[in-house]
Formats: C-alpha cells, structure tokens, sequence
C-alpha cells in the first residue's frame, strides 16, 4: 500500500482511483471557462454537437493510445519513447511534452488564479447590489492588471499543485482527486438544476441544444476538435504518465470510456449552468458583449447579482472553478516531476518544488499580460501562450503519438496491451481505423488551418 521509499513513482490504489485524477486532469478550466467560450464564439449548439463527436472519434482514440503507451512502458513522455525506441531521437518529442505542459502550466496557473481571486471576492461581497456591464468589466480589468494581487493569486494556485504533487500518486493526487471530485460533481449538478429552474432559461436552453445549421462552418470543427483535446488532456503526455500507474489488471478501454464521458458530461452542464443564467439576466444580452477571455470573470457577477440566491449560487460556482482547475494543474505539474523522478532519479519532493517554481515565475509575465499593465502589450501574452502551446503543440503532440504508436511500435503490440485486463474490445476495428487514418488525417487538416491563420 502507498508508495514505498524505494519506489518513488507510485500506483494508483484502484482502477476508481485512476478515473477520478484522470477525470480531474481532463475536467478543468478547459470544460467550464474556454468550453462556454468556444460555444459563444462558435455558433452555440453546433459547436456542443461538434464536439460531442469529436470526443468520440478523436479524443477517446488518443486517450486510449496514450493510455497503452504509458502502461506498457510505465514511464514518463520521455521514458516512454526511450523505452519502445531506444537511443533514438524520438525522446525529443518526450522533451516537447515536457516542456509543453510547464507552458500551459505557466498560463493555466493565471486563470486559475483568477477564479482563486472571484471565489475570495464573492464571498466579500463584491458582487452584491446593482452590478451593470460597466461596473463588472471595471472590476475584472481593475483586478486582473492589479499586479501584486495577480501574483498572489498565482503564488497560492502554484503552492498547493507543488503540495499536492510532492505527497505523490496515491497520497496526493489519488487522496486529493477522491475528495474532490464528487464535491465537483455534486456542485456541477446542483447549480445546473438551479440555473435551469430560472426563470426565462427556455431561450439560453434553445441557444444551447437547437443547432442553427447555417452556423456550420469549418471554424467550427476545427475548433471543435482542438477542445476535445485541450479538455481530455491529450497531446502533451499527461494521459501517458498517469496511464504509467495504472495496474496490469485494469481495463484500458472502460478507463478511457469512463473520462471522456465524464469530461463531456461536466462540459456540457457548465453549459446548462451558463446559458440560462446569461439569457435569464435582465440586461444582458448574449448577442453584444465581447466573447473574450474574460468571458466567465465579466458576465457571471452580473448573473450573481440578479437571480435571486444569486450570492450562494456565485461563491458556489467560483469554488467549483477553482476545484476543478486545480485537480488539472496538478496533472500538469506531474509530468515533468514524473520525468525528473523516472530519468534523473530525484526525490520527488525536490523535482515538484523545482518544476513548481520555475513554473511560477513563467507565469508571472502571463499574469501581468492581462488588463492594464504595460509590462508586455495588452492581453498579448497570455493568448499567445494558449494559441503556441494550448492549440498548437497539443495537435502536434497528438500526430506524434499516432504516428509512433502506429508505425514505430505497431498497432498490434497496443492492442496486446490493452487486452490485458480488458478482454473483448468491441470497438476495436473502430478504434484501430481511428488511429491509422481518421485521427491522424484530421489532426493535419487542423494543423495547416491553425498555422495558416496563425501567420496570416
Ligand atoms: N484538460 C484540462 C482542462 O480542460 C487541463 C489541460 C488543458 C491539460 C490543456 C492539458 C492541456 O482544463
């Protein structure tokens, strides 16, 4: 039981264990601020089903492959094609995970910090009293360019990931995940009910779930895509290093199955909680304000300030933002602290400590990118670190593994692993066509689209 001294990597207890902390990897700041994000600037319901499907065909495809990879090597990104490919120069894309999960990290962090500092400013009361567009823009602006407040906010996301994670899998991740995951999932619920029960939700309702066809358009699939895997985690090894700790015994398939549902579920009823509550409040109206990053900071306390149990409702929603973002840094904290452990033989508590502080002083120009400060231009930071790392790499990195997977280590050997512990795959014509041809065809098409508009 536990991780032993001399073993620093660690196992996850059981296969419920692995599913809550991938769950909470996957459910984060991805499902419940960019997913709202991309529906409002994507066409509403279309862009929910675009990425259902997506979900289905692409995102579980990679998170089984993933899955496999990490298990079979029990490894680290870099371990993981070091050990299939030895003294090849397939380690660097290891490297590139690597890095690119301290840049999501970095950025990550700020957001994080901003439900941090919206959870503490709720429950102040800011948000009470007539809150109009205006007043609600200036508090977000005020705050997120207010540079000794940002840079606390971060300190203390980034402090309790390097807590977490140097208590290692079972007793950080795996004991932290089981506490807070169903808290999450249990708020999620309540609050979607609450929202649905407002009155004049039918018409955010309709906004939501009725697609209006004509919005169809291939922005919307390629953006459609790309949050399947910004959401699931995918494309930067987290899913290979918490697969490396899942026993010989488990069920790859029904693991995978199990977070891609959850992750969709929690997507699509942090919808239902914002939708309704934005077209209920009298005085906003969806169609005129700016889909920015902000979105969530901006349009929730005015929401909070008219519903009525609108205060409770609000510390509750900016507390489940907070759990659920940082059960997703913790995963990405993990991955270079797995690589130092695994390759470097370090302690873990001195790899997390390190890793954690250089994380949070990339996160600083981030943070203070954002509202006035003129350290770096305007918003320009922040954005650019989520188009590099958050888009781009996360593409690149998901070729990468259907590439090595299907050429380099074989589909057959994958297959023979996830038969271990999950006799019967019924999907797995499905899932090996995926592979080979589907997943890898449109990642490219989303790469030239995305590198095509990124430079024009
Ligand atoms: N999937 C998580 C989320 O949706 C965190 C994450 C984002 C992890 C991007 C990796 C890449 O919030």
């Amino acid at each position: 039981m536990g991780e032993s001294i001399t073993d620093p990597r660690g196992t996850w207890g059981s296969k419920l264990a692995f599913i809550f902390a991938a769950s909470g990897s996957a459910i984060g700041l991805g499902s419940m601020w960019r997913f709202p994000l991309m529906v409002g600037k994507n066409g509403g319901a279309v862009f929910v089903f675009t990425y259902i499907i997506s979900v289905f065909f692409i995102g579980f495809t990679i998170m089984l492959a993933e899955l496999t990879l990490g298990r079979r090597t029990q490894k680290n990104p870099v371990g993981v094609f070091q050990t299939i490919k030895p003294g090849s120069s397939w380690k660097y894309a290891g490297y590139v995970a690597l890095v690119t999960c301290v840049c999501i990290l970095s950025y990550y962090g700020v957001i994080a910090g901003w439900a941090f500092g919206y959870f503490y400013k709720t429950i102040g009361g800011m948000f009470r009293g007539n809150i109009t567009w205006d007043i609600s823009d200036t508090i977000f602006k005020n705050f997120a360019s207010n540079p000794l407040e940002i840079v606390f906010c971060i300190f203390i996301i980034m402090a309790i990931t390097t807590f977490v994670i140097s208590k290692g899998v079972q007793g950080g991740i795996e004991r932290w995940s089981k506490i807070l995951m169903p808290v999450l999932f249990a708020l999620i619920l309540f609050l979607a009910i609450r929202a649905i029960t407002l009155g004049g939700a039918q018409t955010g309702i309709s906004y939501y779930l009725l697609p209006d066809l004509s919005k169809m358009d291939p922005n919307v699939f390629f953006f459609g895509v790309g949050q399947a895997f910004y959401s699931l985690s995918l494309g930067m090894g987290i899913m290979m290093t918490y697969g490396s700790y899942i026993g010989k015994r488990d069920n790859l398939v029904t693991s995978a199955g199990w977070v891609c549902f959850s992750t969709t579920l929690v997507a699509f009823l942090t919808g239902i909680i914002i939708f309704p509550a934005l077209f209920a409040t009298p005085g906003i109206n969806p169609g005129e304000f700016e889909v920015s990053t902000g979105l969530m900071f901006q349009v929730f306390p005015i929401v909070i300030s008219k519903i009525p149990g609108g205060y409770l409702f609000g510390i509750l929603f900016f507390f489940l933002l907070l759990v659920a973002a940082l059960t997703s840094t913790i995963s990405l904290l993990e991955v270079p602290v797995a690589y130092f452990i695994d390759e470097k033989r370090w302690p873990r508590k001195k790899a997390a400590l390190l890793v954690g502080i250089v994380t949070f002083a990339l996160a600083i120009p981030s943070g203070l990118s954002v509202g006035g400060v003129k350290f770096l231009t305007n918003w320009k930071f922040l954005i650019s670190m989520d188009l590099v790392f958050g888009n781009i790499m996360l593409a690149v990195g998901g070729l990468i593994v259907c590439v090595f997977l299907v050429y380099l280590w074989r589909t057959q050997n994958a297959l023979q692993e996830i038969s271990l512990g999950s006799r019967g795959f019924k999907l797995k014509s499905l899932w090996v066509f995926n592979i080979k041809f589907l997943a890898p065809v449109v990642i490219i098409i989303i790469l030239f689209f995305k590198i095509f508009n990124a430079i024009s």
